[in-house]
């Protein structure tokens, strides 16, 4: 495995990948790995011939009051588990490579990155949306890759490239899981002995709303309403929201129908958790995905 720490070193590699005939695997990352970015990587490996990850802890992507400077850390680490996953090339700039002048042009979706996450983290998909569109350009790949934890930000950055003709497909990949159904976060790392348990309670929302769902409910309004009761119940556990949204608008629907997303964000104690199902609803069939 490379390691590239400049724009310059990993375009380079990336032109040499390409003229040998290669197809080119991008797996954007804050570093901190856990399963979830291993299957990504592994998914990268299988739908491309050159797979390149960047770790990059993104302070644009952070609101003054959040975590960027106690954000976990530990490069030793993700290295190793990045060469033993076949990692082909680690892109690992510095804020100043990445952000040499302050920034006079951002990429921001109107709308869509101002509900469920945007609405209580206001310039956070600014950034996301901002820092993915460079790291697209800088390797331009064929294929890049996203776990559907993130499943607003999976969104967005599919009709960023949509909107903006970057010739990337976006590849989504299932949530990797605790053996306790808890989505695999590298802020997981943030809960006590005492919190964790309580955690799982965003994952039981989900499975017991899309149980309803498959009652045969129909009404977004009341099923948000039950996923916001179980979680607002659990103890040590602060709702952030529970909706039930379009998956083309991100906006809350009554009568439900179509592609689907159950999103849902908590805190517990100083980590602020999210997690989602993703379904879409033919008639009386509620179908994965
Ligand atoms: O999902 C993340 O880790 C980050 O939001 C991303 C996509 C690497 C952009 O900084």
């Amino acid at each position: 495995m490379r390691i590239a720490q400049s724009i310059a070193q990993v375009r380079q590699l990336v032109r040499e990948a390409r003229s040998a005939g290669k197809s080119i695997g991008l797996v954007p990352t804050m570093g901190y790995l856990h399963d979830g970015h291993l299957a990504l990587l592994k998914a990268a490996k299988t739908g491309t011939d050159f797979v390149v990850v960047s770790i990059f802890v993104n302070p644009t992507q952070f609101g003054p009051n959040e975590d960027f400077e106690n954000y976990p850390r530990d490069v030793a680490r993700d290295e190793t588990l990045l060469q033993d996953g076949g990692c082909d090339v680690l892109f690992l700039p510095s804020v100043e490579e990445m952000y040499p002048k302050p920034l006079a042009t951002t990429v921001e979706l109107a709308g869509l990155g101002q509900t469920l996450c945007g609405a209580s983290r206001p310039t956070h998909f600014r950034g996301v949306t901002t820092v993915v569109s460079k790291l697209l350009h800088i390797t331009m790949p064929d294929k890049a890759y996203f776990g559907q934890k993130d499943g607003q930000q999976a969104l967005l950055i599919q009709r960023m490239v949509f909107d903006l003709n970057i010739p990337s497909e976006i590849v989504t990949v299932p949530t990797v899981r605790e053996a306790d159904g808890l989505a695999k976060s590298s802020r997981n790392v943030y809960l006590t002995d005492e919190e964790r348990p309580h955690a799982t309670v965003l994952y039981k929302a989900l499975q017991e709303a899309k149980q309803t769902l498959m009652e045969g409910v129909r009404s977004g309004t009341s099923i948000a309403e039950e996923m916001r009761q179980r979680i607002a119940n659990e103890p040590m556990v602060v709702l952030d929201y529970a909706e039930v949204v379009s998956r083309d608008t991100l906006e809350p629907l009554e009568k439900l129908e179509g592609p689907i997303m159950l999103a849902v964000a908590a805190f517990v104690g100083k980590a602020r958790l999210i997690d989602n199902v993703q379904l879409t609803l033919v008639g009386d069939d509620v179908i994965e995905g």
